[in-house]
């Protein structure tokens, strides 16, 4: 676990040591002598801008990635003008890929402006092969790209791009390694996701996420739970344990250990006050980790659990390894056992060979499984994936009816599971303070200046703060910043759709 580290004491012009993470520290030392000459010409610190595309896992990597900047010297700032800007991108659908490719053209733009301007990406896309080579030819202006293996080498990687004349690009296949140890600058002082595992084995048709994130590998329990210890003596109250499939954790370790036991322990760790995790595949769920989740106290009252589909034909096709009924057994057992869980879920739309009587399988799981929230994608074609060679894929006008079908009843039943509440008191976790006209996190009516703007503008004048509920739905109540981190009991006076407007009591 990261530990202050004085970079001042490292000698910088001996030879960088072999092993990690102090190799990397020797680095971030070399970058922080880079930062402190670029003061002296310029009579200012360099700023930098990280941002995120993509999935909780990215985003905990950009706190690793901030945490570098900041040893470095730099200052994190939120704007893409920066010295230094790295997009940390994803690529399990095409329009994250082409939202990058837009974003880059921008930044040409400033960099133009500022010429000792940096631009860094990392992360998902960077995996493929064919976004490299797209790179290389129109993108000749980035400095640096390497992938979702090596950003622990981060520091190393900065310093060589300082050094070099030109594109400097690491990209590794894979690898098998686990590094621990380095700086992570948080984005919330309350909350943090954890990683517990890397990667999947689960090569779902259309997923394109095993090929860029390699093979599942574990962290080591005693290493998950001192780094939590260290976040709760940070202020952390709430933690979200992050792994694509965390219902597999713990099989590939040396003294192999389930996902429920690992629950247990984390449980035990005194003055955490929540714990989440994400992602459970259905077909790993087990009946002692529902156990675990219906005895405790801190996990909260909410399972994110993909469906993607709810006809057993295509989950055949996707290589899910479930059917409907498997999957409405499972979630049947966990609302036996939890009565009070918020089940949201997944779904993808338009997957090869998919019909409307395969969608109307799907609705039919909607409508009995009562989600309190569904993401529904459309399918995109992700090369070198099973299904990218599939020959029936499915045409946009049959997508679109479908899909606007599919999330009709998506927010229908949202709706009506969501405001099962109204009228009750909670305890929510106060996050920010409410933005006027800010879009609700999650939630299918979540657009800008949409329902909740109206509700607010009402109470104008009454400064309100945004909270989350265990079961993970939002609550707006007035407060102040004041209040943020801190579990507050919160009547729950009015339901909005996906959310609340309520008080404390
Ligand atoms: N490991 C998680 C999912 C990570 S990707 C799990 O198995 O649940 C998040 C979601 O993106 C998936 O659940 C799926 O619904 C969607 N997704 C993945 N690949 C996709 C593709 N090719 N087209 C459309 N949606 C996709
Ligand atoms: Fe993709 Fe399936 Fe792995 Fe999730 S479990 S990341 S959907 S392959
Ligand atoms: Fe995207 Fe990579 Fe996450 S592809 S969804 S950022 S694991």
């Amino acid at each position: 676990m990261y530990q202050e580290i004085d970079l001042d004491k490292i000698d910088i012009n001996s030879k960088p040591p072999a092993e990690e993470p102090a190799r990397q520290y020797y680095f971030m030392a070399k970058c922080r002598e880079w930062v402190q000459e670029f003061e002296r010409k310029k009579g200012r610190r360099p700023t930098a801008y990280v941002t995120t595309f993509g999935c909780q896992m990215n985003a905990r990597d950009s706190e690793k990635l901030a945490g570098i900047l900041e040893q470095a010297g730099y200052q994190i700032i939120d704007d893409e003008k920066a010295d230094f800007v790295i997009f940390n991108t994803c690529t399990v659908r095409d329009n994250a890929n082409q939202r990058v490719y837009g974003r880059l053209g921008e930044l040409n733009g400033h960099k133009r402006r500022n010429p000792d301007m940096k631009i860094a990406l990392c992360g998902c896309m960077m995996q493929e092969p064919g976004v490299i080579e797209k790179l290389r030819k129109s993108y000749s202006f980035v400095d640096l790209i390497f992938g979702t293996h090596n950003i622990y080498k981060f520091a190393e990687l900065l310093y060589a791009s300082y050094e070099a004349e030109g594109m400097v690009i690491d990209i590794w296949k894979d690898t098998d390694k686990i590094v621990e140890d380095l700086p992570v600058e948080r984005k919330y002082s309350f909350k943090s996701g954890i990683n517990i595992m890397f990667g999947c084995n689960n090569f779902c048709s259309y997923c394109i996420v095993p090929y860029v994130r390699g093979r599942e590998r574990s962290r080591k329990p005693e290493d998950i739970l001192e780094e939590i210890r260290r976040l709760v003596a940070d202020g952390v109250v709430e933690v979200m344990l992050l792994g694509q499939n965390v219902n597999s954790y713990g099989k590939n370790l040396d003294e192999p250990m389930t996902f429920a036991q690992l629950l247990r322990e984390v449980e035990k760790i005194e003055g955490l006050k929540r714990i989440r995790f994400m992602t459970s595949h259905p077909k790993d769920l087990s009946d002692e980790l529902i156990e675990v989740m219906a005895q405790s106290k801190k996990i909260c009252r909410h399972l994110h659990l993909p469906l993607q589909s709810g006809s057993t034909r295509i989950l055949e096709r996707m290589n899910r390894r479930y059917t409907k009924e498997q999957y409405l057994e499972l979630a049947q057992r966990i609302r036996d056992r939890v009565p009070d869980i918020a089940i949201t879920t997944d779904i993808i739309v338009g997957f090869p060979g998919e019909t409307p009587e395969d969608l109307e399988e799907t609705i039919d799981v909607v409508r009995r499984v009562k989600f309190d929230n569904a993401f529904t994608f459309i399918y995109s074609k992700r090369t070198g994936t099973p299904a990218a060679a599939m020959e029936d894929q499915v045409t946009r006008e049959q997508v679109k009816q479908g899909f606007d079908r599919l999330l009709k009843v998506v927010q229908d039943t949202a709706r009506s599971q969501v405001s099962r509440y109204q009228g009750c008191v909670m305890e929510a976790l106060i996050e920010e303070v409410t933005e006027k006209g800010h879009a609700v996190e999650e939630g299918h009516s979540a657009k800008k200046g949409s329902a909740r703007e109206e509700e607010l503008s009402g109470r104008e004048n009454v400064p309100m703060v945004t909270g989350r509920l265990s079961n993970n739905t939002i609550v707006h109540v007035p407060g102040d910043a004041s209040m943020i981190g801190k579990i507050v009991q919160v009547s729950l006076d009015e339901c909005h759709g996906f959310y609340y407007i309520g008080h404390c009591v």
